[in-house]
């Protein structure tokens, strides 16, 4: 299927070099869009100028939450002049995973993959170049039949935007504080945990609420059915250095399969490091802890990177870990990680694409 482009008229002003970016804030002069309607398929691929939707208020996303979306990065590599993805087929394969879940359309991988390449090509200028910002990318898909009765929509759009983007968390790659959530759940086995879908994250606003009043920046969650064993973070997957081991939560249908988790469990593995997916409950890892044997902790995602976990508060009790420092494996992980992203290092993998000349 051929991509239409149709260029704004009316750029905006790009913000400044050195310019505080925050996260998710400013959004570049394009969008892509892709409509869907059953007995049609998916139809007219464009990149247009950004702008707001004209949607009826009856529409079925606006009132069931039949919606899936997806976090990507675009890094500007100031060595070889070159705009980079970061294992783009990934994410819309997990699309498809999670369109799968809410019973959405499949779409064209390939399509989608395209489409994103074509609007950052297009809006190559927005690619931040300051050192630790890229462009955020969110693709992501609405029901939009105005419809209030509950069933699966006959009329989708497909939708990506971007934005320069600084640090997801405030703090950079300082150790975060992370507040371990003991009454309400996020997901459960056969629910909507593994995918990504808007209610989940709905769901967890109370408890990042608590989380916030108390100076956590994010939530750890527990298991659904027993709250004893770790899942996520509210915005990436968990690790800890264990006995000489890193064990990382399995994944079991609850929680998201992380890109990013799933690249550093790869690169731990070139390295000759013994990677554990497996049940690790939070009495473990807190008596782990107690006895000295949790040398280091960290998150993984797309917008938080490699970030590590400085403390983490269970009830009364606040676990620290690596003296409230980053650790050596977390800073050796983030180095690693974002030296193929930023194309600074070999990518023996072939997951750093190149989209165009910067
Ligand atoms: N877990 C949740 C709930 C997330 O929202 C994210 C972010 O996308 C992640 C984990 C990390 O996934 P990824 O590394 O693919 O960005
Ligand atoms: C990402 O890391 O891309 C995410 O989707 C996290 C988001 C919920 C901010």
């Amino acid at each position: 299927m051929e991509i239409r482009v149709e260029l704004t008229q009316n750029p905006k002003p790009k913000p400044a070099p050195g310019e505080k970016l925050g996260f998710g804030r400013i959004f570049s002069d394009h969008m892509f869009l892709m409509s869907y309607k059953t007995g049609k398929g998916w139809y007219d691929p464009r990149v247009v100028p950004y702008g707001d939707l004209a949607l009826s208020p009856a529409a079925m996303c606006l009132h069931y939450g039949q919606t899936v979306f997806e976090g990507m990065k675009a890094y500007y590599d100031g060595e070889k002049g070159a705009i980079r993805l970061f294992r783009p087929d990934e994410n819309f394969a997990r699309l498809n995973c999670s369109n799968r879940r809410l019973v959405i359309p499949q779409i064209d991988e390939e399509l989608c993959v395209r489409g994103v390449k074509k609007l950052v090509e297009v809006d190559k200028d927005w690619v931040p170049r300051q050192e630790g910002t890229s462009l955020y990318i969110r693709p992501f898909i609405i029901a939009t039949d105005p419809v209030l009765g509950v069933r699966p929509g006959d009329e989708y759009l497909f939708i990506v935007i971007t934005s320069p983007s600084g640090a997801y968390y405030e703090s950079g790659l300082e150790p975060v504080k992370i507040y371990v959530e003991g009454q309400y759940v996020r997901a459960v086995r056969g629910g909507t945990g593994m995918a990504k879908t808007g209610g989940n994250y709905a769901a967890s606003l109370i408890a990042q609420d608590e989380a916030h009043k108390q100076q956590y920046s994010q939530v750890l969650w527990l298991d659904g059915v027993e709250q004893k064993y770790i899942e996520e973070v509210g915005a990436m997957n968990v690790f800890f250095v264990l006995d000489g081991e890193v064990v990382t939560p399995e994944l079991q249908g609850s929680i998201l399969s992380g890109i990013t988790r799933k690249s550093s469990v790869q690169l731990l593995k070139d390295w000759g490091i013994r990677v554990s997916e497996r049940r690790i409950s939070i009495e473990e890892l807190d008596k782990a802890n107690d006895e000295g044997r949790v040398l280091e902790a960290f998150g993984t995602g797309t917008a938080a990177v490699i970030s590590p976990i400085g403390e983490l508060k269970w009830g009364d009790k606040r676990m620290v870990f690596g003296g409230g420092k980053i650790g050596q494996l977390t800073q050796r992980l983030y180095d690693a990680l974002t030296g193929i992203q930023y194309g600074r290092l070999p990518d023996p993998h072939g997951w750093s694409v190149v989209v165009c000349d910067a």
